[in-house]
């Protein structure tokens, strides 16, 4: 029965058409079906996402913002010092994905949490933050430069950056850096990923290399589920905001046991 639904859900990603006069409207088509399967159907598929959590450092008192959080999966990922926060602010477009985000806030008890209704390439907190992470979100965002952007506006000095990501390089990508891949993988992942408005970039990288300095780099494939030779990459990216006058790194600089 579970490959059934598994293989049902994965023949209308490749087949439904995604309709809508805007973002919010394609994401809510895309995504309205599929809500309460959602966090299953993703377990194998968007992998990254907790080791990531794993590495983040949330202060007491701290602020943290998800950006693009979907059904909140990172609020349990990220572990109990995630409790101890002051707020945590779970920012997504999609009302299906938020409402399921709500019912885990109200099932974990998570008082210092709450959803946000807005487009993360515009929306700014109206106090500096200790955490951003976008888990998967950037290669859905249109703007996702300009996300980038808000995330760092927000971002105290020092403060972490955190993002796990479907990943295409550059055919040249900078040495020291990312794994090279194959003409087919570069060529592969962004058509498929085309189908359902996901738009993996090579240029992710080296925009957030220009804006933060990097602490740890990660590359990994995950499975596609009902298909696990379909194996897209995907990479975590964990910086920091740097004061004024500290200088740039370079993809795998601080890569930990990962290629650089
Ligand atoms: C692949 S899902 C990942 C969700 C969640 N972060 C996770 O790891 O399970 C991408 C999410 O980004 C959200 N998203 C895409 N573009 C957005 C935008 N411009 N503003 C806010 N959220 C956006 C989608 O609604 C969706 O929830």
């Amino acid at each position: 029965m579970k490959l059934l639904r598994t293989m049902s859900l994965l023949t209308q990603f490749l087949t439904r058409p995604i309709r809508g006069a805007n973002h919010a409207e394609r994401l809510e088509s895309f995504y309205g079906y599929q809500a309460a399967e959602y966090d299953e159907f993703r377990r194998t598929f968007l992998l990254g996402r907790d080791e990531l959590a794993s590495r983040l450092e949330f202060p007491a008192g701290g602020r943290w913002c998800d950006l693009g959080c979907g059904t909140g999966y990172l609020l349990e990922a990220a572990g109990p010092a995630a409790r101890e926060l002051a707020a945590i602010y779970l920012v997504d477009l999609c009302r299906p994905l938020l409402a399921r985000a709500d019912s885990r806030i109200s099932a974990g008890s998570w008082g210092n949490a709450r959803t946000i209704l807005a487009d993360i390439a515009r929306w700014r907190s109206s106090e500096p933050v200790d955490v951003v992470t976008f888990s998967y979100s950037l290669s859905m965002t249109p703007d996702w430069f300009a996300a980038i952007d808000a995330a760092r506006d927000m971002l105290r000095p020092g403060g972490q950056i955190a993002v796990v990501d479907f990943h295409v390089v550059g055919r040249h990508p900078p040495a020291p850096g990312p794994r090279r891949q194959s003409w087919l993988t570069r060529a592969f992942w962004p058509a498929w990923f085309d189908i359902d408005d996901v738009h993996p970039s090579p240029d992710h990288l080296p925009y957030l290399l220009s804006r933060f300095e990097m602490c740890w780099f990660a590359e990994g494939r995950s499975r596609v589920p009902g298909m696990p030779w379909l194996r897209p990459p995907y990479y975590c990216f964990l910086g920091r905001k740097r004061a004024a006058s500290s200088s740039h790194a370079t993809a795998g600089e601080a890569a930990d046991g990962q290629p650089s």
